[in-house]
């Protein structure tokens, strides 16, 4: 286990395992050296799962559980090919990171830090016609891309909280409205007509800068950006140039391309809220998504397969 988590896991987990608790994330190199000889493997997103980790670990290995919903960090091809599980968190934090989307969207579109830099910098002289005017919300277009757990439920907030009309776009899946009101459709056609953009797809090497430049480019000039999935979806060099140029109107990002590093320029950029990678940050949530983390190895330990498996098919090859 990579690091303590709020909540019952580390204990779930003494009871059952012999747990070797690490402590800080350690370099490539030394953290192979830390988990030979694992039955089970704990990661936190910043550990990098590969082959050579795998190999690291050696062949007792029977089950990676990522402290994460996201799983780019764990070549899950590779888990599989050794017959190894691996387990993730999805469900338990679909609330908590769809809250913080919309706390970015509103932040971004009604410039609630610029503001409140406003106040702790003195610079309020009193109510002005046109002082820090920002974006209508309660009404206008949200376009989501990824419609699955997490975007349908910021989907589900703005059409029910704030009357906005949803536009989806899922570049693996047919966008499943269920009992909400949304419209499936390209990406192209999502870029251009929405007020505000939300991206929610996990990185995969086909969704990597699925934001760029061009895309950028056809968004409206008052649209805003907000991305709490993956750095890597968008091209942050492109969307710094974009802030800065007023090609679009703002961003509201929970993550970035080389984290904990941004773009240069990207914080000098007003118009952008930014936030370290919270998504997930509450302590209720962190707390579930280590329950589930120990529950996915122990129900491996106990001859089962992951609660929440991102590998089912592991099951049908031993
Ligand atoms: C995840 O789970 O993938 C988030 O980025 C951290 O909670």
């Amino acid at each position: 286990m990579t690091l303590s988590v709020p909540g019952p896991a580390e204990a779930m987990l003494r009871e059952r395992c012999e747990l070797d608790l690490l402590g800080e994330i350690l370099p490539a190199e030394r953290y192979r050296t830390a988990i030979g000889g694992a039955d089970a493997l704990l990661p936190q997103l910043r550990d990098r799962i590969d082959e050579e980790a795998l190999d690291a670990a050696g062949p007792k290995l029977k089950v990676v559980s990522n402290y994460a919903v996201g799983l780019d960090n764990v070549d899950i091809p590779a888990c599989t090919k050794r017959g190894i599980y691996v387990g993730h968190t999805p469900d338990v934090l679909t609330d908590a990171t769809a809250d913080l989307a919309l706390t970015l969207l509103l932040s971004a579109a009604r410039r609630v830090v610029e503001s409140d830099r406003e106040m702790r910098q003195g610079r309020y002289l009193g109510w002005m016609p046109d002082y820090l005017l920002g974006q209508d919300v309660s009404g206008a277009t949200l376009g989501v891309i990824g419609f699955g757990r997490i975007g349908q439920a910021v989907a589900r907030r703005a059409a029910r909280g704030f009357s906005m009309r949803i536009l989806a776009y899922d570049p693996v899946g047919v966008v499943r409205a269920g009992d909400l009101d949304v419209e499936g459709c390209s990406l192209d056609r999502l870029l251009m007509e929405s007020d505000f953009v939300s991206c929610h797809v996990p990185l995969t090497e086909e969704t990597h800068h699925l934001i760029g430049k061009a895309e950028l480019a056809s968004m409206r000039r008052t649209a805003i950006l907000v991305n709490t999935s993956r750095g890597p979806i968008v091209d942050e060099a492109a969307l710094v140039e974009a802030l800065q140029s007023g090609e679009i109107a703002g961003a509201g990002l929970d993550v970035y391309e080389r984290e904990p590093e941004m773009a240069e320029g990207l914080a000098e950029c007003v118009t952008a809220v930014l936030l370290p990678h919270l998504g997930s940050a509450t302590w209720s949530t962190r707390a579930a998504m280590g329950e589930l983390a120990a529950r996915n190895i122990l129900a491996v330990l106990d001859g089962g397969m992951p609660i929440a498996c991102a590998n089912p098919e592991v099951a049908g090859s031993s």
